[in-house]
């Protein structure tokens, strides 16, 4: 069993970049509360809100600052643990912000690892970058694995995938200890309906419980594979703890398959009344099936999800409906 991976976090001192955004307010909320984690988060609040971690406020260390202003941020790293670096530009901007895009997913990862390439912080247990199953694109083999070739088809995937490549290559050739996941289409508890980026799923619910028409981009016959929240947060955890997990990429998501237009009948059970209003693709539609393989995961870290798409719908609306 991998119990005695998760232990290895408690009590430690953390820093997560992007710590206020969807991911990375539940990662921190879960480090501070769950593992007594003594957590430093670092946001610019481009996409997010200081009322995320409302709740924990005093026991956590929250820096409203750019992760590419690195004569303040640095000095924040000097005796951690463990950088979940998570600070990103949203694929839906990625492409009307590319420069921004490129700074903050990439050239920011290059620059928190040249600064531990040259510091050798001595406390330094693990880097772990966040990316996306998006470098997929439009995969010819389903379910994706992490040994199947890339495909970028927006700057959101490339610079993710730059991102990657030099966590990876600070790694094997200067030995920083690292781990990469790729995530794939997070839902649950905590992202805005407000947010112009909020994911699919957000937004869907939150149409639903105020009478609104549900927007599909397209047939809504594309599928994704969706993550609950608490399992990526849990899956972040152990592949930044696990000894197996160090100097390699993992997928996290379900492996099970789920088209919009299913997203909208899962709904509609909750839901009855719910309209649909049909509008065209967006540039970044552009991949019509998703579905990831975990087996890898599984296998090195002994990691599966375990909240499945009926009840993370459920879950979701709960929250949805106990904070709207
Ligand atoms: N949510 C998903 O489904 C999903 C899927 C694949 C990959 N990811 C990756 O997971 C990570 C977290 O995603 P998320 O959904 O929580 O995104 P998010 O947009 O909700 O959170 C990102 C946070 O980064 C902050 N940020 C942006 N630029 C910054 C900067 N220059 N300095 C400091 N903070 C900055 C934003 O204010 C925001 O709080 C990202 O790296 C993303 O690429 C997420």
């Amino acid at each position: 069993m991998n119990e005695q991976y998760y232990e290895l976090l408690k009590g430690k001192k953390v820093l997560v970049t992007g710590g206020l955004g969807f991911v990375g307010h539940n990662l921190v909320k879960t480090l501070s509360k769950d593992y007594g984690c003594k957590v430093i988060v670092v946001d610019d609040c481009s996409n997010s809100t200081e009322k995320a971690i409302s709740e924990i406020a005093s026991q956590v260390e929250f820096h409203r600052m750019s992760v590419l202003d690195t004569e303040n941020f640095f000095p924040l790293l000097k005796d951690v643990n463990y950088i979940f670096h998570l600070a990103c530009i949203q694929i839906a901007a990625s492409g009307s912000l590319p420069f921004d895009d490129l700074n903050v997913n990439a050239l920011s990862t290059l620059k928190i690892l040249e600064h531990l390439r040259s510091t050798r912080l001595p406390k330094l247990e693990r880097f772990l970058y966040t990316s996306s199953c998006s470098v997929y694109g439009s995969s010819t083999r389903l379910p994706a694995s992490e040994e199947d070739p890339t495909r970028v088809l927006s700057n959101y995937a490339a610079t993710k995938l730059l991102g990657e490549h030099y966590t990876l290559i600070y790694n094997r050739n200067y030995n920083i200890p690292v781990s990469v996941v790729r995530y794939s289409n997070i839902f649950g508890y905590g992202q805005s309906p407000r947010n112009p980026y909020c994911g699919v799923l957000g937004k869907f619910v939150h149409h639903a419980l105020i009478g609104e028409p549900l927007k599909i981009f397209g047939d809504g016959e594309q599928t994704r594979d969706y993550t609950f929240i608490t399992d990526a947060v849990d899956a972040t955890i152990l592949a930044a703890a696990h000894p197996m997990a160090y100097g390699d990429v993992f997928n996290i998501g379900t492996c099970v398959e789920t088209s919009v237009n299913k997203l909208v009948e899962l709904i509609r059970q909750y839901a009855p009344g719910i309209k649909v209003e049909n509008i065209p693709e967006r540039d970044i539609d552009n991949i019509r099936r998703r579905m990831i393989d975990i087996e890898k995961i599984h296998q090195k870290l002994g990691w599966a999800p375990k909240v499945g798409m009926q009840k993370g719908i459920q879950l979701t609306i709960d929250w949805y409906k106990s904070t709207l």
